[in-house]
This record gives C-alpha cells, sequence and structure tokens, in this order.
C-alpha cells in the first residue's frame, strides 16, 4: 500500500482535532496498519501530552525540516495497549504507531515559497513524505490548528484526504461548511466531515434545520459521528481508548477509511436506540 496522507481540520478551534486524530490512529494501527501522527499544529502542540510522550521529545518536525535532524531522530514510538476489536482479528501491532511531534512556535512564521535556512511550506512537506517513507506508513494522520492557517494550506497539498471535525449546532456546521469550502479549493481529493461530541437526544429535540440536511447539502461525505465520553478527557492518563462507545466510532472511522460501508451508528450503543427517530 501507499502512503495515504489524511488531514484533520476544522474552522473552530478546540472541536476535538487531536482526539480524532489520536483515536483514528490508534484504531488504524490497532488494525494493523502502520500509523505515521504528525503534530502539525505549530501554535498548540499536545500530541506528545496526549500521548504520555513529552519527556521523549528530543528532536521534532521544525528540526527535521530545517534538517538539524534525521527523521529517526525524532520519530518516537507509542505502544499501544492490548485491545479487544470487535471488528478485526486483532493482529500483533507493536511499533505500528510512530509520533512525529512539533515544537510550539508561531504558525504564522511559516512561508508558503521556498527561503533557504527557514522552516516553509516546501521543507516541511519534504519532512513528512521523508518520516513516511522512513517509517514505511500505510497512513500519516496530520492534527492541524483550527482555522486555514499557513501550515494548513501548505500540506492540503499532500492530502489525499481531510476529515473536518466539527460539533452538530447550527453555528459549527456553518463553520465545517466554510472549512469544506476551503478545502476543496485547496484541491483536496476527498473530503469528509466527522461530527464530534454527537448527542443524538439533542438533534431529535432541535426544530432547526436538520443535522443530516445540512450533510446531505454539503459536497463532503459524513465519516462518522463521536460521541460525547468523558474518558478521552482522560486520554493522556490511560494511555489511549477505553473500550466504550467512542472507541467504536473511532474503529468505524478508520473502518470508512480503508473502503469498507458501515452503518453510521454501528455497534455505538448508546446511539443505536435512537437511530430510527433520527434518520427518519
Ligand atoms: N467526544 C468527546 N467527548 C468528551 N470530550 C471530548 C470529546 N472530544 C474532545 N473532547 C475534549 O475536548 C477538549 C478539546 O479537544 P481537542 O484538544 O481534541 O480539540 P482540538 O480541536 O484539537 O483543539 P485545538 O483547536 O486547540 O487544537 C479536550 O479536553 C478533549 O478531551
Ligand atoms: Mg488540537
Amino acid at each position: 500500500m501507499t502512503n495515504k496522507f489524511i488531514m484533520i481540520a476544522s474552522s473552530k478551534g478546540g472541536v476535538g482535532k487531536s482526539t480524532a486524530a489520536l483515536g483514528i490512529a490508534a484504531a488504524l494501527a490497532s488494525g494493523g496498519r502502520r500509523v505515521l501522527l504528525c503534530d502539525l499544529d505549530f501554535g498548540n502542540a499536545c500530541l506528545d501530552i496526549l500521548l504520555g510522550v513529552q519527556d521523549s521529545v528530543l528532536c521534532t518536525i521544525q528540526d527535521v525540516a530545517l534538517g538539524i535532524s534525521s527523521v529517526e531522530g525524532a520519530l518516537i514510538d507509542i505502544d499501544l495497549p492490548d485491545q479487544n476489536s470487535k471488528r478485526k482479528k486483532a493482529p500483533k501491532n507493536d511499533g505500528a504507531l510512530k509520533l512525529f511531534p512539533c515544537a510550539v512556535s508561531a504558525p504564522q512564521t511559516i512561508s508558503e515559497s521556498g527561503e533557504g535556512g527557514r522552516i516553509n511550506a516546501y521543507n516541511i512537506c519534504l519532512a513528512i513524505k521523508d518520516a513516511a517513507e522512513f517509517f514505511e506508513a500505510d497512513y500519516v494522520i496530520m492534527d492541524t490548528g483550527a482555522g486555514a492557517n499557513s501550515v494548513v494550506r501548505a500540506t492540503a497539498r499532500l492530502c489525499d484526504m481531510a476529515l473536518v471535525v466539527t460539533g452538530q449546532m447550527p453555528v459549527a456546521l456553518r463553520s465545517a461548511e466554510k472549512t469544506v469550502t476551503r478545502l476543496t479549493e485547496l484541491e483536496v481529493p476527498d473530503i469528509r466531515i466527522i461530527i464530534n461530541n454527537f448527542d443524538a437526544q439533542g438533534v431529535i429535540s432541535d426544530s432547526r434545520r436538520g443535522l443530516f440536511t445540512v450533510i446531505d447539502e454539503s459536497k463532503a461525505v459524513l465519516a462518522g459521528v463521536i460521541p460525547y465520553d468523558y474518558s478521552l478527557m482522560l486520554m493522556h492518563e490511560r494511555l489511549l481508548l477505553r473500550p466504550g462507545d467512542s472507541k467504536i466510532a473511532f474503529e468505524n472511522i478508520a473502518a470508512r477509511i480503508e473502503g469498507e460501508n458501515i452503518p453510521v451508528f454501528s455497534g455505538i450503543k448508546r446511539l443505536r436506540k435512537l437511530k430510527k427517530k433520527i434518520c427518519q
């Protein structure tokens, strides 16, 4: 399989991009894929902390982009806890997930044109491509900062797919539609929406333009829904995901990325009961 580059994006901050990046990367790696998780949120890098490996960060993507470090010197192995996926025969997954960490710096300092000796769109993309090749990654999951900042615009050119994370409220959906439009302009070939913090009861009792109408009208495909799950806030203490609805939601999204046709609420107990009401 050739490397597949997937960007996690949003207009608004704090909607769950990093959580989704981690959950989807873990689900793909648990299913036997080699996954390179890149922290491209130059303003608010956080994946090292969420994964509990902040003390192992010696070199970063910026160092590799500047030629100060090799790819090998920057990548960090992430141990996956034994996860009993219902969907796959749990293959051995040691070394299947690596983090390409990022130093916190101002994203606006990234120029889109190539200038010698400075971090720019060209050498960041090159660093990501080199890392993907070195690790022989099946998937490269790129967690970005909110909005179409210069890092997003630069790395969009690498992407095979973008996952736009949003909430389900009308304001959030309008922002998501805007992000889909921007990424379409940047020629990302496959753009899908993830509804995070999904609250089925809220959708049923909301008399405004329905969630699924909005998704149908946007040009993006629904990649999946992730229910609100308090345990996701404690990810860094439990190292990745506890069994439960959110873990199944990430596995469903991973399976759809792999091309499987999975019904939207498949296996998510809390949402299954309300499925008929929502989808009518
Ligand atoms: N489905 C969920 N259920 C409960 N809490 C969640 C869920 N998704 C995300 N969170 C929590 O919401 C907060 C913001 O999530 P996260 O950091 O993933 O957002 P983000 O979009 O990456 O933010 P930023 O724009 O700052 O990068 C975190 O505390 C996270 O644990
Ligand atoms: Mg984030």
